[in-house]
Order: C-alpha cells, then sequence, then structure tokens
C-alpha cells in the first residue's frame, strides 16, 4: 500500500510520517532528503549554488549534466533502526545525514529540485524503492506525479509562521541548520513560493488529496487522523 504525504517544508511531514509508518507497519521514504543529497554533492564539488537561479540556463549546462549525472547514477539510499524507519542517509556510499540539513543545502536546494531531469532520475528511484513494500512517501509532488494511484494521499499544510517555529525546534533537536526563527521564516516563504511556482511537478495538492492543516493540532491529533485514514483503505 502506498501513503503519499506531501506539503510545504516544516509542516510537519516527517515526523508524523515516521511516526504513523511506526504504529501501522509501514516504511517511510523522506524524498526531499534525496534532492537533500544531490545538492549537497554538488556543494562538495564547489558548484557555486546560491549564485544561481535556474540549472536550465546555458550558462549553467556543465554544471547541470555533473548533477543529473549524479542523481541517475550514484545510488541513495537509506539504513533504518529498530522500528525500521530512515536513520541515515547515503548517496554513492558517503553517509550525509548531517551534511543534508546544512543553511547552504537549506538555502539552494529549491534550485537542483526544479531541475526536470533531476526529478526524472530521483521519481525513478522513489518508485522503486516505494513499491517494494507498504510505504508512506513523503515529499512534494508524490500524489500528484511520483504515485499517482496511491490509495490514501494526503496534503498537509500550517501557517508559515507555524512551520518555521518546528522547523527551528527540529533544528536545535538535530544540532543543525538555522535556528533563528525570523531568517527560517523568510527562507521558508521564498521556497514555498519557488517550489510552488516552479514549471515541472510544482508543490500542489493532488485533486483528491485531503487536505490537513495543522496550525492548530496536536503532533497527536494529526498522527490519529492519518493513521486512520490509512486503516480505513486497508
Ligand atoms: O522536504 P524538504 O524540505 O527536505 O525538501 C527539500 C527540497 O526538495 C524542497 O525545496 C522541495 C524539494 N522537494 C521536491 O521538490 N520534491 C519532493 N518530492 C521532495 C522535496
Amino acid at each position: 500500500m502506498i501513503v503519499a504525504i506531501d506539503g510545504p517544508s516544516g509542516s510537519g511531514k516527517s515526523t508524523v510520517a515516521k511516526e504513523v509508518s511506526k504504529r501501522l507497519g509501514f516504511s517511510t521514504l523522506d524524498t526531499g532528503a534525496m534532492y537533500r543529497a544531490v545538492t549537497y554533492r554538488g556543494l562538495q564539488q564547489g558548484f557555486d549554488l546560491e549564485n544561481i537561479s535556474n540549472l536550465e540556463d546555458p550558462e549553467c549546462a556543465d554544471m547541470k549534466s555533473w548533477l543529473v549525472n549524479v542523481a541517475n547514477n550514484e545510488q541513495i539510499s537509506f539504513e533504518f533502526d529498530e522500528f525500521g524507519q530512515p536513520a541515515k542517509v547515503f548517496i554513492g556510499g558517503q553517509d550525509v545525514t548531517t551534511q543534508i540539513r546544512t543553511k547552504e543545502v537549506d538555502r539552494t536546494v529549491s534550485v537542483v529540485s526544479a531541475c526536470a531531469d533531476i526529478r526524472t532520475a530521483l521519481v525513478a528511484q522513489q518508485r522503486i524503492m516505494g513499491a517494494k513494500q507498504d510505504t508512506i512517501l513523503e515529499g512534494r509532488d508524490i500524489g500528484t506525479v511520483v504515485f499517482p494511484n496511491a490509495e490514501v494521499k494526503v496534503f498537509l499544510t500550517a501557517s508559515p509562521e507555524a512551520r518555521a517555529h518546528r522547523r527551528v525546534l527540529q533544528n536545535a533537536e538535530r544540532g543543525v541548520g538555522d535556528t533563528d526563527e525570523k531568517a527560517t521564516l523568510e527562507l521558508m516563504k521564498f521556497r514555498d513560493k519557488f517550489d510552488s511556482t516552479r514549471e515541472t511537478a510544482p508543490l500542489t495538492a493532488a485533486e483528491d488529496a485531503t487536505t490537513i492543516d495543522t496550525t492548530n493540532m496536536t503532533f497527536e491529533e494529526v498522527v490519529a487522523k492519518i493513521s486512520k485514514m490509512i486503516e480505513e483503505k486497508r
């Protein structure tokens, strides 16, 4: 069974998907981590991704082809904890769990994830990984592009302020990423706009998705609601 959870950053997708998966015996696939891993490889290669607004620009051709090659050929994999939940992220065998959560990756991942050829490569990997077992995939285009026939589709949202607040708490807990709430809110608004207006697979709710606004909901309420939706379809 495939469950799609889409939504903007900080809407709680990752934490909710992990908890629901743990309770119901699903695997989780954090597709954002895959775009982050490719972005990290670009930064590691020394690409100045911060000053680029479009990889389709002919001036970026070499950089784009290097990154597309990474997305096609460097396998992205996850190491799971005792609850079957992803604990570590690898690309081409390198553990990048911490590196993909830095401010630099936060600031540059939207440009990389807007590239159609990179998306094609990663979507192919996501379909293979998701089809192996009951999986909750979380991202931006799971219900619209990756698994349009997913049995359950959820679109999680919350106010930008609530999302920025949650993201800062999560970064502090992880010990990586920005913990300045104002800067996080600004970057979040920028990324929301960028991700929602890009040409390929923009962030949008699938027509048949159930939208859940979590601004005034507790974590437990969100987990219970999605778990119920899944149980009803099982
Ligand atoms: O969920 P996240 O913040 O880790 O996602 C990182 C970036 O990747 C974000 O800018 C949107 C993009 N993304 C995407 O385009 N498609 C997905 N399925 C998942 C993430």
